[in-house]
């Protein structure tokens, strides 16, 4: 069976009135939620909110990208990103194909540059780029017609885990305003905690960093209390706060990160044990939270480091339903991207 899009019209979280929606345009490319307004996040949100009804009947799909080429183009390893992205597009009628980096031309010397236009002439229409250099999927839209969504970039932005992040708390919370949420961990080389900033801000909640010293950015909470969130004016609620037990205290949310050693220099921990004691999230340490707080993970996890397994798989852990709120989320943001370059047929 299959659908147009008028047919869809359920709005399932709509916390902003419909009206502050109606004519928002939609973007061409998914870079980052920098500049994102809290009216597009939720506009974002309710549409991942309905797509998991879509999902939930495997018979269904939408036209939405139908004739459109959509190519995820990975420099980095991924498990469930890259699969989720491919299982959207795939629901959204597109064509899906996949390129790996080491088994592609990149590992004989081709340039970004050239990748990019030999995918454009074998006709992609969207590229799906992950990339362990910060600024990549910018760079790309200098090159290619279509359109590009951020699938990961360096230590930069990876928006869609954000807005699934936002989208798994919203289902149980409702609103965001005002909780008090704590990113906990690798924030250096974090660019899931650094999208996540600029979404759960924009939403109204309240941020707490905890990491050592070593591995939090500096003037990390001037980076975004001085931008203001877009349309709004609000001002954004960052904080720093080292002591874990501190930042702790009458959380809502508790978002671990993975520790990055893969993108670690040497001599910035002391050592993993030491980490882990100091920072490892424990059902002792989740005590301090408020009784109901909720636990994310963007995966993958490193069990017995940054998260405790008794936590990682309790039921306070969201871990799972972040997983398939994934597919919905990415199906929103492929959705919003195919309405801005128009129906197959229509130019670019
Ligand atoms: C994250 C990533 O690759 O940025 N994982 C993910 O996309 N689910 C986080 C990580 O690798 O730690």
């Amino acid at each position: 069976m299959t659908e147009t899009l008028e047919t869809l019209a359920t709005e399932k979280l709509a916390l902003f009135p419909e009206e502050s929606n109606a004519h928002l345009p939609h973007r061409r490319h998914l870079i980052d939620l920098d500049d994102w307004t809290p009216y597009e996040v939720q506009r974002l949100l309710d549409r991942a909110a309905y797509m998991r009804d879509v999902l939930a009947d495997p018979t269904r799909r939408l036209e939405t990208l139908r004739g459109r080429l959509a190519v995820t183009l990975f420099y980095e390893n991924s498990t469930r990103t890259r699969i989720s992205f491919e299982l959207a597009a795939k629901k959204l009628g597109a064509d899906v194909t996949n390129m790996t980096a080491a088994a592609s031309s990149v590992t004989k010397g081709e340039s970004l540059r050239d990748t990019v236009e030999t995918l454009q002439a074998l006709g992609a229409n969207i590229l799906i780029v992950r990339s362990s250099q910060s600024g990549a999927p910018d760079v790309i839209t200098r090159y290619f017609r279509g359109a590009v969504v951020n699938a990961g970039d360096g230590w930069r932005g990876h928006p869609t885990q954000a807005l699934l992040d936002a989208l798994t708390l919203q289902l149980r919370f409702g609103t965001l305003a005002n909780r008090h949420i704590v990113i906990v961990g690798d924030i250096l080389h974090s660019r899931v905690a650094r999208s996540n900033i600029w979404s759960l801000t924009a939403l109204g909640a309240e941020v707490v960093l905890c990491a050592p010293p070593t591995l939090t950015p500096p003037n990390v909470a001037d980076a975004y209390t001085s931008r203001p969130v877009p349309g709004t004016g609000a001002q954004r609620r960052v904080t720093v706060e080292p002591r874990i037990e501190r930042a702790l205290e009458g959380a809502d949310v508790v978002m671990a990160l993975r520790l990055q050693r893969e993108r670690q220099q040497a001599g910035l921990l002391p050592s993993l044990r030491e980490y882990t004691m100091r920072y490892g999230l424990t059902m002792e340490r989740l005590q301090l939270t408020k009784p109901c707080a909720l636990v994310l993970h963007p995966g993958p996890m490193n069990e017995g480091i940054e998260i405790d397994p008794d936590v990682a798989h309790s039921a306070y852990s969201l871990v799972e339903e972040q997983v398939t709120n994934g597919v919905a989320t990415r199906m929103a943001a492929l959705e919003m991207i195919g309405l801005a370059m128009g129906t197959v047929g229509t130019a670019q």
